[in-house]
């Protein structure tokens, strides 16, 4: 969950550095940190390190332009061991200064690696579990940070994602992964080291992504990857396809703003060269499963977490109404620890939109050890989810940089609305259904982007309830889920309570919180649940709860009911959840913004959750 960066080559490394932990900061950003060599590396002199407490701004104020050296790796930080400080934040050195070491993970036994260096001398400045890594390989050290970090590596026991440089090794980074992402990219006469592609897209989208075992150790020129017992590594060299741009906020005032607005062409990247008219069907080409296998699939099971998970409750209810497979949605955290039943017959698919959440990522290595298959339903391609899983889709969002996901939701539905479709055709559904399945599907883009043109009204609404201290969410059937996220986005950007619910299940005791002071946002389904649903914001209605309602355009009934009314476009029920969720967005983005929160960077959080 933090960022690390390195880079060696003719350039100025510091620029390059802390230009690169900007683009990492959605990793974690309470503190940061860098370690460059001296620029007369022959005399061996000490690295300069500089540290700060707060996100890279506050460093970029400490780093002098001018700082001379070529070669340097940097940090930005969610703290996990140790409070938020300047002596907290990476990069941590040994006590001679001239080794700086840069971690993302945790290390579980650093408590007995300190007391055994402590007793060798080592000096500890931090109380970060980090800092041991520091002076383990220091203890290693005979003149080669290579050979020093593999023998270290054994003697850690946890997740990483290592950097380090040593004063006597001028223009050398050497890295190592365990269970935190790492990527090398190589440039024109450069080399760079990150936690993902975002910080070297600037420079080069050549890349190689390194696994878990791996030991990278580069020079301007040249790389090499090897195992922890010094076995050569043939490198795969990826290219990346984002472009600069991707990561740009282009004119936006930030990425979650951006990224709303973005759904219209993110979700039809997703669906893109995916529908087979001619067949009524979904043309997915990397589940790696042939028909037969898929056809002898009895029951879906979807792990994933937060958001993710949200679009997994959405995919199942769709494998259960339109393919007619049982399916459930679990959350990640919770299933690795209870001893799961992993029948042959079920297909798992792991949903992240980052690829390298730890719970996600355990729990689909925890179904694999027991036999099962896992799809991973992605974003991030080369991330560990997608290298590990047995096959999957890619969603195609694109970089999504706030950490509130937004774009990546809906894209992952898109996803599961197709893989719904495949199942649902090899099954009992006709082809003119198919087709027609198909046609609804392909207007989703389109109606998306009418329904952002509510924006300026449910800013006006925002501006209305921004006060309140609760607000409810409330949805059923294929809109519940999409209840749960808008209370999520809500909760995670402006930090105003908020309860997502089945409307159904509030008479059963959420009733109880409804005041004329808690908002009740209602997502009024235009189907079978309309009914139901008018009746469950009565009941609210009735108790002096204000009511914000989303539902079809032109409903008048609800319109007479409701405080406040949001339309959207008519579209077959099956697929309201990605119009509903975009009012919700907009409305947690425009609270969050009243209260003058920090939509991009919300406190306590990270983009990618890397630790458990
Ligand atoms: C979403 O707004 C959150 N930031 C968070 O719940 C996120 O969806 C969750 O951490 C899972 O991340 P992933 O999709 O990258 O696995």
């Amino acid at each position: 969950m933090c960022g690390i960066v390195g880079y060696t080559g003719p350039r100025q490394a510091s620029r390059i550095l802390v230009e690169g932990l900007k683009r990492l900061e959605y990793r974690g950003y309470d503190s940061a940190g860098i370690a460059v060599q001296a620029d007369e590396p022959q005399t061996g002199a000490p690295l300069v390190v500089i540290k700060k407490k707060g996100k890279i701004a506050a460093l970029r104020q400490e780093v002098p332009k001018d700082l001379p050296g070529h070669c340097g790796i940097g940090h930005t930080r969610w703290a996990t061991h140790g409070g938020v400080s300047d002596v907290n934040a990476h990069p941590h050195t040994d006590n001679s200064g001239k080794l700086a070491v840069v971690h993302n993970g945790i290390i579980e036994n650093y408590l007995s690696l300190k007391e055994m260096l402590e007793k060798e001398g080592a000096v500890f400045r931090s109380e970060t579990d980090s800092e041991a890594i520091a002076h383990l390989i220091a203890y290693n050290y005979e003149g080669d940070l290579e050979a020093a970090l593999k023998a270290s590596l054994g003697h850690l026991k946890g997740t990483y994602g290592i950097a380090c440089v040593h004063a006597d090794e001028p223009g050398r980074i050497v890295g190592a992964r365990n269970g935190s992402p790492l990527v090398l990219g190589v440039g024109d006469g450069e080399m760079l080291l990150a936690s993902d592609v975002t910080a070297m897209l600037a420079h080069t989208k050549r890349v190689v992504y390194l696994n878990d075992g791996e030991v990278v150790s580069m020079l301007p020129h040249e790389f090499r990857v090897s195992d922890a017992e010094d076995r050569p590594i043939d490198p795969r060299i990826d290219h990346v396809a984002w472009e600069l741009d991707a990561i740009e906020k282009e004119g936006f005032s930030c990425y979650m703003e951006k990224e709303i607005f973005e759904q219209p062409e993110s979700i039809a990247r997703a669906l893109s060269g995916r529908l087979d008219g001619e067949y009524g069907c979904a043309k997915l080409g990397g589940l790696n499963l042939s028909k037969k296998e898929l056809h002898a699939v009895e029951r879906i099971r979807v792990i994933a977490a937060g958001t993710s998970w949200h679009a997994g409750l959405v995919g199942c209810h769709l494998f259960e109404t339109v393919a007619r497979i049982p399916a459930a949605a679990e959350l990640a955290s919770e299933l690795r620890y209870r001893n799961p039943v992993v029948e042959p017959s079920s297909l798992y698919f792991a949903v992240s939109q980052s690829g390298e959440t730890a719970d996600t990522l355990y729990a689909m290595r925890e179904i694999q050890r027991r036999g099962g298959t896992v799809l991973g339903i992605c974003n991030v391609v080369g991330s560990t989810i997608p290298r590990e899983s047995d096959g999957g889709v890619y969603v195609h969002s694109g970089p999504e940089i706030a950490v509130a996901s937004t774009k990546a939701f809906t894209s992952q539905l898109a996803a599961f609305y197709l893989l719904a479709l495949s199942f649902a055709r090899m099954h009992d559904m006709p082809h003119h259904e198919g087709t027609r399945y198909l046609e609804q599907l392909k207007a989703v883009p389109g109606l998306v982007r009418d329904t952002l043109g509510q924006r300026d009204h449910v800013q006006a609404i925002a501006k209305r309830y921004s006060k309140a201290q609760d607000f409810l969410f409330l949805g059923r059937g294929l809109l519940y889920p999409i209840a749960l996220e808008g209370a999520l986005k809500l909760k995670e950007i402006s930090y105003v309570h908020a309860e997502g619910y089945a409307a159904g299940e509030i008479k059963h005791g959420p009733i109880a919180l409804v005041s004329p002071d808690t908002p009740s946002v209602f997502l009024v389904p235009n189907d079978h649940l309309r009914e139901k649903t008018i009746s469950n914001m009565k009941e609210i209605k009735a108790r002096g709860g204000p009511v914000i309602a989303v539902a079809e355009q032109g409903d008048a009934e609800v319109m007479a009911i409701a405080d406040e009314y949001i339309p959207i476009p008519a579209v077959d029920s099956r697929f309201q959840p990605f119009l509903m969720v975009v009012p919700l967005q907009l409305l947690a983005y425009f609270i969050a913004l009243e209260l003058a929160r920090d939509v991009d960077q919300p406190r306590n959080l990270a983009k990618s959750v890397t630790v458990e």
